[in-house]
């Protein structure tokens, strides 16, 4: 076999690849994350392998058959959400994840539902011993008959176990303790994970076999990160919250088969993790009665609305340059919401102090929620609170005027749900609201109407 050796130096973080040493990363602008590798290449390399895949004849679109059963379900509704409906024969999903969130975790109890329902599960950890996956295992639950265990890290018996086994579905955890001995850098590096994810892409297309990939996610770029394997896979999904609060969110990044706007909720128990079907409950949980500047406001997650409070704490600037922070949101969105109170409703904020939480520690970016942030930083800067039964969402103008937002009837459902009675909503998207029993909805063309809706007087700065 003809081996040709050359020296290369790959961005750790992104993947970028040079032939000489460069402090900062022109693609993703980490600094100091390009490491040596010496690259090996083989005419048998696998990558190439997959590659030729397909029997070189074109075949017709309309003769490849439609299999009815292209999925099946991984036995969590949340999971099976943001797969878009299950898992796909053949597809190779990565999930990401700081170390410690529960991807393991996850993934063991996914492959406890799948081989319930009699499929053959093979979980191959590079990570932990067998007794520790059977200690996880214990916690969450008895182990069914089909679910088989591997400790190894060698991809070449990887692969020969696999194609020995076919077994339905595959977990690797994690890819980044794979190495291939075709090539020579260190386990993690840029070029061992890609010559693993080919080889495991060539196995799901080639045996029909889904395979999970885990991922860690790095920032001090000591391990190649799946941002590397974006590209080659059918799926990526992070799994991402707080490790110090328990729930967990889980959101496609990409998704050959279905969208990515979904997510999927999950609390972690000392039982393993537990599905969150109601995850506007959750979120309002903890939300104090009778607060100034606490406004619930309620954003679109794919298909599903999820209510969730907006705190605002507005304090007059003891030194200096105002200070603003905003956490859970863009930190930009807030700066422009101030402008624009400031300047359409004379609200003087140029000399506060202005922190924004989205409580629970989700991450919101719809547009939807500017009208909470607004109303919630009007009611922290006057220190007035705002009803607890009152809900409100529109997205903001630079112009002061509240547009209109999609699936405005599904929003005023879910508030009306969980026992809003008050409910600000676009003027544009209430015409197409019906009022649900019990029910007020009262629409605002500005913000300033808000406020005014809200605090009774129109203005007063
Ligand atoms: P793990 O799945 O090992 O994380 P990852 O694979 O993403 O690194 O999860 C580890 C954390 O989860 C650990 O801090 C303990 C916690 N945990 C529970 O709280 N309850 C449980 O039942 C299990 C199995 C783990
Ligand atoms: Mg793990």
């Amino acid at each position: 076999m003809a081996k040709t050796q050359k020296s290369v130096f790959f961005c750790q973080n992104c993947g970028h690849e040079s032939s000489k040493w460069m402090g900062q990363c022109p693609a993703c602008h980490e600094w100091n994350t390009f490491a040596e590798e010496k690259v090996v290449s083989t005419k048998g390399s696998s990558a190439r392998k997959a590659a030729s895949l397909s029997k070189n004849v074109p075949t017709r679109i309309r003769d490849i058959s439609l299999s009815q059963d292209a999925r099946y379900t991984t036995g969590s509704k949340e999971l099976d959400r943001v797969l878009g409906g299950g898992i796909v024969h053949g597809s190779l999903i990565l999930i990401g994840g700081d170390p410690g969130i529960g991807k393991s975790t996850l993934l063991l109890q996914t492959c406890r539902n799948l081989a319930a329902q009699g499929r053959k599960v093979l979980y191959i950890s590079g990570e932990e011993s067998l007794q520790q996956i059977r200690m996880r295992a214990e916690r969450i639950g008895e182990s069914p008959e089909s679910l088989f265990l591997l400790a190894e890290t060698n991809l070449g018996e990887i692969r020969e176990t696999i194609e020995r086994e076919k077994p339905d579905v595959c977990i690797i955890d994690s890819v980044q303790t794979m190495y291939s001995e075709d090539v020579t850098s260190a386990p993690g590096s840029v070029s061992q994970v890609r010559e693993a994810t080919a080889v495991f892409l060539m196995l799901s297309k080639a045996l029909g076999i889904s395979i999970f990939l885990v991922g860690h996610v790095t920032k001090d770029g000591a391990v190649a990160g799946p941002r590397v394997l974006e590209h080659m896979v059918d799926t990526v999904l992070y799994f991402e919250g707080d490790r110090h609060a328990s729930y967990r969110i889980l959101r496609a990044a990409k998704n050959r088969f279905g969208s990515t706007n979904e997510i999927g909720v999950f609390e972690m128990r000392d039982t393993g993790l537990a599905e969150v079907p109601n995850p506007s409950e959750y979120m309002l949980s903890g939300k104090p009665e009778g607060a100034s500047g606490s406004v619930v406001s309620c954003s679109m997650e794919g298909t599903r609305p999820v209510l969730l409070e907006i705190q605002a704490l507005i304090i007059k600037t003891s030194f200096g340059m105002p200070r603003r922070t905003a956490v859970g949101t863009d930190y930009n969105r807030v700066n422009m919401l101030m402008a624009v109170l400031e300047r359409r409703c004379g609200v003087s904020l140029s000399s506060c102090d202005a922190y924004i939480n989205i409580a629970g520690g989700i991450r919101m970016n719809e547009p939807a929620v500017d009208l909470g942030i607004a109303l919630a930083i009007v009611s922290g800067y006057r220190d007035i609170p705002i009803g607890d039964r009152v809900i409100a969402f529109g997205e903001v103008g630079l112009s002061g005027e509240v547009r209109s937002v999609s699936q405005a009837a599904q929003r005023v459902q879910e508030a009306a749900k969980l026992g809003f009675e008050n409910i600000l909503l676009p003027r544009s998207s209430a015409k197409s609201v019906k009022a649900p029993a019990g029910v007020t909805l009262c629409p605002v063309g500005t913000l300033r109407e808000a406020i005014g809706a809200v605090f009774g007087n129109a203005v007063r700065s």
